[in-house]
């Protein structure tokens, strides 16, 4: 029988080969308005990011630190976080030429409520992907880390933007990304209880306030 050892797995080179050529169909997809790019580009995406914050947190937590597979999706953590920051963005221009009209301003409907989410997640992932390389990691000296802690905002723009968006435009009503996303975040939660190193929970924590800011300005009454 044939074990395949994903340990041995130049985990970058797949992540980019298999990642390449479907975020192009999903962008064909969006564009031609076929099948459902918009909710597996966003589950891909987050699931991702999952697999680049998850194994940290549990390293530091001292939860299964022997174990060859975590150790190997550490090492790749920041592979994987660009890769997942792709994704996202690809998500964000599939689900754009799936959803958005044409004919109609295209700034107007990115003011509904679902969307406004992105006007942040958008530059907070732009940024991170740009300083994403060795060079910016040099120049930014300690500042690189606090600028990547901003990833931190995200899990409460996403859970928002993802079930007002399957709401407004699937008339589904629950969107499954927020049963990873709290996985995360809870974890998170944890570890500031057992260390009570506080800046992921305070950034999660302004992000989901932050939507419930616009939940309110949204809905007045
Ligand atoms: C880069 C910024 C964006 C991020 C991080 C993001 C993230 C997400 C997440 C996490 C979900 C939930 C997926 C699920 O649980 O099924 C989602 C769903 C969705 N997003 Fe985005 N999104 C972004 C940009 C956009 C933009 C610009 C649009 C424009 C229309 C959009 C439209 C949608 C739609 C329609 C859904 C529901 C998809 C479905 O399940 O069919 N997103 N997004």
């Amino acid at each position: 029988m044939v074990f395949l050892d994903l340990v041995r797995v130049d985990l970058k080179k797949w992540l980019w080969i298999i990642s390449i050529p479907t975020l192009v169909v999903l962008l064909g997809l969006g564009y031609f308005q076929v099948g459902e790019p918009a909710g597996f580009s966003a589950i891909c995406g987050t699931v991702l990011l999952t697999f680049t914050l998850l194994p940290s947190m549990f390293m530091r937590l001292g939860f299964f630190r022997e174990n060859p597979y975590q150790r190997w999706l550490v090492k790749y953590r920041k592979d994987l976080g660009i890769v997942a920051g792709t994704w996202l963005l690809t998500h964000g221009l599939t689900s754009g030429l799936f959803f958005l009209k044409r004919d109609e301003s295209i700034l107007g409907q990115l003011l509904e409520p679902a969307l406004q989410p992105v006007w942040i997640m958008i530059p907070i992932l732009s940024l991170m992907l740009i300083t994403s390389n060795k060079t910016s990691e040099r120049i930014l000296g300690r500042q690189w880390k606090n600028l990547h802690s901003l990833v931190w905002l995200l899990p409460g723009f996403m859970i928002y933007h993802g079930n007002l968006s399957i709401a407004t435009f699937e008339k589904e009503n629950f969107a499954p990304a927020t049963i990873i996303l709290g996985v995360v975040v809870l974890v998170a939660f944890y570890e500031f209880w057992k260390t009570r190193s506080y800046r992921r929970v305070l950034l999660f924590l302004i992000g989901f306030i932050s939507t419930m800011v616009l939940w309110f300005v949204n809905n007045p009454d």
